[in-house]
Protein backbone atom coordinates (compact mmCIF):
# COMPACT_ATOMS: atom_id res chain seq x y z
CA UNK A 1 0.00 0.00 0.00
CA UNK A 2 1.46 3.54 -0.90
CA UNK A 3 2.32 5.64 2.27
CA UNK A 4 0.58 8.73 2.07
CA UNK A 5 2.37 11.01 4.46
CA UNK A 6 0.01 13.23 4.69
CA UNK A 7 -3.57 13.29 5.10
CA UNK A 8 -6.70 14.86 3.50
CA UNK A 9 -5.34 14.10 0.07
CA UNK A 10 -7.89 11.60 -0.96
CA UNK A 11 -10.31 11.09 -2.58
CA UNK A 12 -8.56 12.70 -5.66
CA UNK A 13 -10.24 15.24 -7.32
CA UNK A 14 -9.70 16.98 -10.70
CA UNK A 15 -7.77 19.66 -10.11
CA UNK A 16 -9.16 22.72 -11.22
CA UNK A 17 -11.71 25.58 -9.37
CA UNK A 18 -13.04 23.30 -7.39
CA UNK A 19 -9.71 21.91 -6.35
CA UNK A 20 -7.39 25.11 -6.21
CA UNK A 21 -5.00 22.83 -4.25
CA UNK A 22 -3.21 22.14 -8.20
CA UNK A 23 -2.63 18.64 -7.68
CA UNK A 24 -4.11 15.15 -7.02
CA UNK A 25 -3.01 11.43 -6.27
CA UNK A 26 -4.33 8.70 -8.51
CA UNK A 27 -4.40 5.80 -6.78
CA UNK A 28 -3.72 2.71 -8.56
CA UNK A 29 -7.29 1.30 -7.91
CA UNK A 30 -8.81 4.46 -9.65
CA UNK A 31 -7.50 2.71 -12.88
CA UNK A 32 -8.44 -0.63 -14.51
CA UNK A 33 -4.83 -1.62 -14.47
CA UNK A 34 -5.62 -5.10 -12.97
CA UNK A 35 -7.47 -6.47 -16.44
CA UNK A 36 -4.62 -4.68 -18.22
CA UNK A 37 -1.37 -5.74 -16.96
CA UNK A 38 1.47 -5.86 -19.43
CA UNK A 39 4.71 -6.39 -17.19
CA UNK A 40 6.48 -8.35 -20.15
CA UNK A 41 6.11 -5.23 -22.44
CA UNK A 42 6.79 -2.36 -20.31
CA UNK A 43 9.95 -4.06 -18.75
CA UNK A 44 10.96 -5.38 -22.36
CA UNK A 45 10.04 -1.44 -23.27
CA UNK A 46 12.19 -0.13 -20.20
CA UNK A 47 15.04 -2.53 -20.12
CA UNK A 48 15.84 -2.71 -23.65
CA UNK A 49 14.13 0.26 -26.21
CA UNK A 50 15.19 3.34 -23.95
CA UNK A 51 17.89 6.06 -25.05
CA UNK A 52 20.46 7.01 -22.92
CA UNK A 53 19.79 10.78 -21.63
CA UNK A 54 22.99 12.38 -22.36
CA UNK A 55 22.39 14.93 -19.53
CA UNK A 56 23.04 12.29 -16.91
CA UNK A 57 24.31 8.33 -16.75
CA UNK A 58 22.09 7.50 -14.37
CA UNK A 59 18.85 7.86 -16.60
CA UNK A 60 17.58 6.37 -19.85
CA UNK A 61 14.87 7.66 -21.59
CA UNK A 62 12.69 8.00 -24.60
CA UNK A 63 10.11 10.96 -25.78
CA UNK A 64 7.29 11.10 -28.20
CA UNK A 65 4.88 13.82 -29.05
CA UNK A 66 1.21 12.15 -29.69
CA UNK A 67 -2.18 12.75 -30.81
CA UNK A 68 -5.39 11.39 -29.44
CA UNK A 69 -8.42 10.84 -30.92
CA UNK A 70 -11.35 11.17 -27.88
CA UNK A 71 -14.06 8.94 -29.15
CA UNK A 72 -11.74 6.39 -30.84
CA UNK A 73 -9.18 6.50 -28.50
CA UNK A 74 -6.50 6.43 -31.56
CA UNK A 75 -3.02 7.73 -30.42
CA UNK A 76 -1.36 8.88 -33.37
CA UNK A 77 2.91 9.61 -32.96
CA UNK A 78 3.53 13.23 -34.65
CA UNK A 79 7.06 13.32 -35.99
CA UNK A 80 9.82 13.47 -33.77
CA UNK A 81 11.23 17.19 -33.40
CA UNK A 82 13.46 16.86 -29.98
CA UNK A 83 11.78 18.08 -26.63
CA UNK A 84 13.03 21.66 -24.96
CA UNK A 85 12.24 23.68 -21.99
CA UNK A 86 12.97 27.31 -21.45
CA UNK A 87 15.65 28.44 -19.28
CA UNK A 88 12.82 30.06 -17.17
CA UNK A 89 11.47 26.65 -16.08
CA UNK A 90 14.50 23.91 -16.30
CA UNK A 91 17.76 26.14 -16.00
CA UNK A 92 19.80 23.07 -16.60
CA UNK A 93 18.58 22.34 -19.85
CA UNK A 94 18.68 26.33 -20.75
CA UNK A 95 16.09 25.93 -23.36
CA UNK A 96 18.55 23.72 -25.30
CA UNK A 97 16.79 20.84 -27.85
CA UNK A 98 17.40 17.95 -25.79
CA UNK A 99 17.00 14.38 -28.23
CA UNK A 100 15.60 11.19 -26.77
CA UNK A 101 15.13 8.33 -28.78
CA UNK A 102 11.29 7.92 -29.73
CA UNK A 103 8.87 5.62 -27.53
CA UNK A 104 8.74 1.93 -28.81
CA UNK A 105 5.68 1.79 -31.13
CA UNK A 106 4.37 -1.23 -29.15
CA UNK A 107 4.09 1.38 -25.94
CA UNK A 108 1.92 3.48 -27.79
CA UNK A 109 -1.01 0.59 -28.79
CA UNK A 110 -0.84 -0.77 -25.00
CA UNK A 111 -3.76 -0.77 -23.13
CA UNK A 112 -1.49 0.90 -20.17
CA UNK A 113 -1.00 3.80 -22.15
CA UNK A 114 -4.83 4.38 -23.08
CA UNK A 115 -5.71 4.11 -19.50
CA UNK A 116 -2.93 6.76 -18.64
CA UNK A 117 -4.29 8.82 -21.54
CA UNK A 118 -7.95 8.52 -19.97
CA UNK A 119 -6.84 9.39 -16.38
CA UNK A 120 -4.79 12.30 -17.52
CA UNK A 121 -7.00 13.74 -19.07
CA UNK A 122 -10.37 13.66 -16.81
CA UNK A 123 -7.69 16.31 -14.85
CA UNK A 124 -6.04 18.10 -17.18
CA UNK A 125 -9.47 18.72 -18.75
CA UNK A 126 -10.19 20.50 -15.26
CA UNK A 127 -7.29 22.76 -15.63
CA UNK A 128 -7.04 23.85 -19.32
CA UNK A 129 -10.07 25.58 -20.18
CA UNK A 130 -11.12 24.90 -23.43
CA UNK A 131 -9.34 21.30 -23.77
CA UNK A 132 -12.75 18.89 -23.26
CA UNK A 133 -14.19 21.02 -26.46
CA UNK A 134 -11.11 19.35 -28.18
CA UNK A 135 -11.57 16.06 -29.96
CA UNK A 136 -8.28 16.05 -30.85
CA UNK A 137 -5.18 16.11 -27.68
CA UNK A 138 -1.85 16.58 -28.53
CA UNK A 139 0.17 15.13 -25.97
CA UNK A 140 3.73 14.50 -24.48
CA UNK A 141 5.11 11.13 -23.38
CA UNK A 142 8.42 10.22 -21.90
CA UNK A 143 9.48 7.42 -20.05
CA UNK A 144 12.04 7.39 -18.35
CA UNK A 145 14.11 4.86 -16.10
CA UNK A 146 16.00 6.44 -13.01
CA UNK A 147 18.67 3.97 -12.33
CA UNK A 148 21.68 3.59 -9.91
CA UNK A 149 24.16 0.94 -8.43
CA UNK A 150 26.60 1.29 -6.06
CA UNK A 151 26.78 4.63 -4.41
CA UNK A 152 25.72 6.40 -7.42
CA UNK A 153 22.28 8.63 -7.04
CA UNK A 154 20.17 9.60 -9.42
CA UNK A 155 18.09 12.43 -9.75
CA UNK A 156 15.33 13.97 -11.79
CA UNK A 157 15.17 17.10 -14.01
CA UNK A 158 15.49 19.43 -12.81
CA UNK A 159 16.64 18.18 -9.48
CA UNK A 160 14.76 20.10 -6.81
CA UNK A 161 11.45 21.85 -6.64
CA UNK A 162 10.21 23.71 -9.89
CA UNK A 163 7.28 24.03 -12.30
CA UNK A 164 6.83 22.52 -15.19
CA UNK A 165 6.45 24.39 -18.65
CA UNK A 166 3.13 22.70 -19.62
CA UNK A 167 0.26 23.20 -17.96
CA UNK A 168 -1.30 20.08 -17.03
CA UNK A 169 1.33 16.90 -16.41
CA UNK A 170 0.39 13.16 -14.81
CA UNK A 171 3.79 11.17 -13.72
CA UNK A 172 2.41 7.49 -13.26
CA UNK A 173 5.20 4.91 -11.61
CA UNK A 174 5.16 1.77 -13.72
CA UNK A 175 7.65 -0.08 -11.51
CA UNK A 176 10.61 0.13 -8.90
CA UNK A 177 12.67 -2.24 -7.66
CA UNK A 178 12.81 -3.03 -4.08
CA UNK A 179 16.33 -2.38 -3.66
CA UNK A 180 15.25 1.59 -4.66
CA UNK A 181 15.84 4.29 -2.12
CA UNK A 182 14.33 7.61 -2.34
CA UNK A 183 12.39 8.57 -5.27
CA UNK A 184 9.38 10.51 -3.16
CA UNK A 185 7.29 12.99 -5.02
CA UNK A 186 7.27 16.24 -3.11
CA UNK A 187 4.58 18.71 -3.42
CA UNK A 188 5.03 22.46 -2.43
CA UNK A 189 1.65 24.21 -2.40
CA UNK A 190 1.00 28.25 -2.60
CA UNK A 191 0.64 27.76 0.99
CA UNK A 192 4.44 26.91 1.15
CA UNK A 193 3.33 23.43 2.90
CA UNK A 194 5.37 20.13 2.16
CA UNK A 195 3.89 17.12 1.24
CA UNK A 196 6.15 13.98 0.64
CA UNK A 197 4.31 11.65 -1.25
CA UNK A 198 5.79 7.51 -2.19
CA UNK A 199 4.01 6.15 -4.60
CA UNK A 200 3.72 2.42 -5.68
CA UNK A 201 3.44 0.82 -9.10
CA UNK A 202 1.07 2.16 -11.22
CA UNK A 203 0.00 5.13 -8.58
CA UNK A 204 -0.04 8.40 -10.51
CA UNK A 205 0.02 11.89 -9.22
CA UNK A 206 -1.24 15.03 -11.56
CA UNK A 207 0.58 18.21 -11.46
CA UNK A 208 -0.19 21.70 -12.49
CA UNK A 209 1.33 24.69 -12.10
CA UNK A 210 -0.27 26.42 -9.24
CA UNK A 211 2.70 25.03 -7.00
CA UNK A 212 6.27 23.19 -7.58
CA UNK A 213 7.07 19.77 -7.61
CA UNK A 214 9.99 17.72 -7.37
CA UNK A 215 11.43 14.01 -6.75
CA UNK A 216 13.77 13.12 -3.64
CA UNK A 217 17.21 11.57 -5.24
CA UNK A 218 17.15 7.71 -5.48
CA UNK A 219 20.14 5.30 -4.69
CA UNK A 220 20.11 1.17 -4.23
CA UNK A 221 20.47 -0.07 -0.65
CA UNK A 222 22.60 -2.78 -1.76
CA UNK A 223 24.73 -1.22 -4.39
CA UNK A 224 23.07 -3.67 -6.43
CA UNK A 225 21.41 -2.06 -9.96
CA UNK A 226 18.11 -0.20 -8.70
CA UNK A 227 15.80 1.19 -10.83
CA UNK A 228 12.28 3.04 -11.09
CA UNK A 229 10.51 3.68 -13.88
CA UNK A 230 8.32 6.68 -14.65
CA UNK A 231 5.49 7.30 -17.63
CA UNK A 232 5.01 11.28 -17.86
CA UNK A 233 2.17 12.52 -19.49
CA UNK A 234 2.18 16.34 -20.60
CA UNK A 235 -0.47 18.54 -22.22
CA UNK A 236 0.39 21.77 -22.97
FE1 LIG B 1 8.62 18.43 -13.36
Amino acid sequence: MTQFMEQAISPPQPSGPRNPEGYAIIPASRTDWASFTEDSLISDVMNYHQGVDRASDNRKRSHQRVTYQRKSGLISPLPYQGYSQSADYNPDAAGAVRHFSSIDPRFLTSKTLANALKQHLQFADQTIEGLDNLEEVSMGLHLVRYLAQNTEVATSSPPWLHVDQERAVTVFVLGKSANLEGGQNVWVGKDQKYKVIDLDPMDGIFLTQNGRHAVMPMWSKNGRYAYRDILIITTD
